[in-house]
């Protein structure tokens, strides 16, 4: 619901349980006014009035809390807007015009007070998710070109408070979306990427807490999202008057944008909560936002099928007698897709060759790609597969046909990494080629899932054949070049799943989930490691897109040794994936799998499309337990992880969240029928013993 005080120029934003206010300033600027929880009438907002000037060095309206502010007149802080006119005019002065209001949306047009650049603040309301979106349109309707120095979705001002803390996911290859806590100083803090994708050191999702009284369970949470897997930044000020501001969009950093007489450029959605109820409430809200308007529509009510993935049983050393051993011992486990990792195409035998030469290795595949399909099908598995679109090999035949197609400074040799150069994707042949090759692929075998890898970040990001002033725009154009090309595939195969890889989780942002079904979110495949890598992940994705293997008993990442029961438990906690050399597991391996993929497809439903709850982190205790409620509240899985125990130290009792307080609840496998408030008071004694053990438990509403 949106509503307009005509009288003091302001709007009010209502989601279920928040609200949002903006106004019209003296000076036609728009301010922030409140955000938090809903107010019982519209005559409780105040105006929108700028702050009082105080210093020379300290102007009112450079204090105020301006949404959307223009670099120009005594204003320091991150502006969301800095351009610069055909006449040298360097800066933005923003004045309000009018606004519409469409049931849930609110369009606010600004514009240059002197030239002819135009605005569109819109603000959607997604009301049971209790989520605001924001973006912003810039149109320039004068007849002269204007470069885009700078151009962010918006702020968002919170609340004046003695402090806040701000908690976000940073990491690193193999060590992604680890929760990261800072005191925010009175000062600028930066989160971006300049690496061309979202990044696996810092994910543009952050927190913010005022004076670090929320947890889980209770306590406000601000949250702010945006939703770009191009360079992002998000910039977290804190100023003279301790007023925190956080501005989010598109990196500035070796961006700018030609915008031609007449175009308009869209900035991507800013995405912000708020909630009361701590951090679990905050990750739901956006969980449940993703499930219901953000992820493809075409597999969104479905549930994931549970896959097999080569890549660590055989590396690049794929074959069709090899994949289809894996495939009859997958199939008889249980697995439901059957997904064939790098190595499959060109004369890819190692890391050294093949990239960019989308055609199957005949001399590894001699019936082609069918003869693989053909087998997996016969054995009722979906059949899917790895590919990295936007990477060539030097040592490829498409490189040596097209070595102007990756980003390359001319006077500079190129660097690689993992002996590959970025294809540039801003060029519209580079985009059609890659179209017309995947096209093909989909159209000529029954590949209903594309594993889409990402293994190097862009450097030299040099494009010389395109005019100088648009060459910065490369930044913004390649991640629109992979929506575009994930988008048309989807419109002539929407059948087919597509996974968010890059080098494991270096592409999760709610811009490619928009495109993408699901997400590797880590090649660390160590499950004690990974459920600090899920913890993270959980704050700000659903557990559905999270795609998580069972690999061999002792992992490659730390050498640590864990029993098949414990790296199900911890895979079975997103979308089951198994991922370990199934010609070496014994009978009894066989069977323990296949009793615990059954176990798993009994409860996916309540895992993937249920509500989650971190009952216990692994960052904060030697228990760690997470839980799952299905919509109705009817059926409830907890997994839970023992570290080590200690001094014969009692472990504490597991309480579940959520239930029905005056339901009973069965817990299976006792003779406990207990009521859903005993269950979440009391809890629940588990009996975990030694190292790194671990318990599913499954209540059932009676
Ligand atoms: C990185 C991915 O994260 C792995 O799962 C695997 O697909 C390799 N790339 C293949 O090169």
């Amino acid at each position: 619901m949106i509503q307009y005080d005509d009288h003091k120029k302001i709007w009010v934003l209502e989601t279920a349980q928040t609200s949002y206010a903006l106004g019209v300033s003296d000076s036609g600027t728009i301010n922030h006014i409140y955000y938090g929880e809903k107010l019982p009438k519209l005559s409780d907002y105040p105006d929108a009035k700028n702050e009082q000037e105080w210093a020379s060095f300290t102007s009112g309206e450079g204090m105020s809390r301006e949404e959307f502010m223009g670099w120009c007149k005594p204003k320091y802080t991150e502006p969301c807007i800095k351009a610069t006119f055909q006449d040298g005019v360097r800066d933005v002065v923003l004045t309000y015009v009018d606004h519409t209001i469409e049931e849930n949306a609110l369009t606010i047009h600004l514009k240059d007070v002197y030239y002819a650049l135009h605005f569109k603040l819109l603000y959607r309301v997604i009301p049971e998710c209790d989520i605001f979106e924001r973006t912003v349109e810039v149109i320039n309707v004068s007849d002269y070109p204007i470069v885009l120095e700078s151009i962010l979705t918006g702020s968002l001002h919170l609340p004046r408070e003695k402090e806040y803390r701000l908690t976000f996911l940073s990491g690193k290859w193999v060590g992604e979306s680890q929760i990261q806590e800072v005191m925010v100083p009175k000062t600028k803090m930066v989160l971006e990427s300049r690496r061309g994708a979202t990044s696996h050191e810092t994910n543009p999702v952050i927190f913010l807490d005022a004076n670090a009284l929320a947890t889980e369970d209770v306590g406000d949470v601000y949250t702010a999202a945006l939703a770009f897997s191009g360079n992002w930044k998000m910039v977290v000020e804190k100023n003279a008057i301790d007023t925190i501001k956080i501005s989010a969009g598109i990196n500035d950093f070796d961006f700018s944008w030609h915008l031609k007489p007449r175009e308009l450029f869209k900035t991507p959605a800013m995405v912000l909560s708020y909630t009361n109820k701590g951090f679990g409430h905050a990750s739901r809200n956006l969980h449940q936002y993703q499930m219901k308007y953000v992820l493809p529509n075409e597999h969104n009510n479905d549930l994931r099928k549970v896959l097999y993935n080569s890549w660590e049983a055989t590396f690049f050393d794929v074959n069709e007698e090899g994949q289809s051993d894996l495939a009859e011992r997958a199939a008889a486990i249980g697995v439901e897709l059957f997904v064939m990792d790098d190595g499959w195409f060109g004369e890819r035998s190692s890391d050294l060759a093949g990239l960019g030469d989308w055609t199957v290795n005949t001399k590894k595949f001699p019936n082609g790609l069918e003869g693989l399909i053909n087998k997996v099908n016969a054995l009722g598995m979906d059949f899917g597969l790895w590919v990295e679109p936007e990477m060539v090999n030097p040592d490829s035949n498409l490189y040596r046909q097209h070595p102007e197609w990756a980003y390359h400074f001319e006077t500079r040799k190129p660097t690689e990494a993992r002996n590959q150069l970025v294809l540039n994707l801003a060029r519209e042949d580079v985009r059609q080629y890659l179209f017309e090759v995947l096209d093909q692929l989909l159209s000529e075998n029954n590949i209903t899932f594309i594993k889409w890898d990402l293994n190097r970040s862009i450097s030299e990001p040099g494009y010389p054949s395109a005019p100088l002033e648009e060459q910065r725009e490369i930044w913004v154009r390649h991640a629109r070049g992979v929506y575009e090309l994930v988008n048309r595939l989807k419109e002539n195969h929407p059948d087919v799943i597509f996974q968010s890889c890059s080098g494991g989780g270096g592409r999760c942002d709610f811009g490619i989930l928009q495109y993408f079904d699901q997400v590797w979110v880590s090649d660390n495949t160590d499950a004690f490691d990974r459920l600090m890598i899920q913890e993270g992940f959980s704050m700000a994705y659903c557990p559905k897109i999270m795609e998580s293997w069972v690999t061999e008993e002792m992992n490659w990442v730390n050498k640590r040794k864990l029993s098949l029961k414990y790296r199900f438990h911890v895979a079975m906690m997103g979308n089951l994936g198994i991922g370990a050399d199934l010609t070496k597991w014994t009978w009894e391996e066989e069977q323990e799998a296949t009793q615990l993929i059954s176990l798993y497809k009994e409860i996916r439903e309540t895992i993937q499309h249920g509500q989650h709850y971190r009952l216990l982190s692994p960052r904060k205790g030697i228990l760690t337990a997470v839980e799952y409620i299905n919509k109705d509240l009817s059926e409830v899985v907890i997994f839970v992880f023992l570290h080590s125990n200690h001094f014969m130290e009692p472990l504490p009792r597991i309480k579940a969240q959520g239930l029905e307080e005056d339901a009973v609840y069965y817990i299976q496998g006792t003779q406990l029928y207990l009521s859903g408030k005993a269950l979440m008071k009391i809890g629940i004694e588990v009996m975990l013993k030694g190292d790194f053990d671990s318990t599913l438990i499954r209540l059932m509403k009676q």
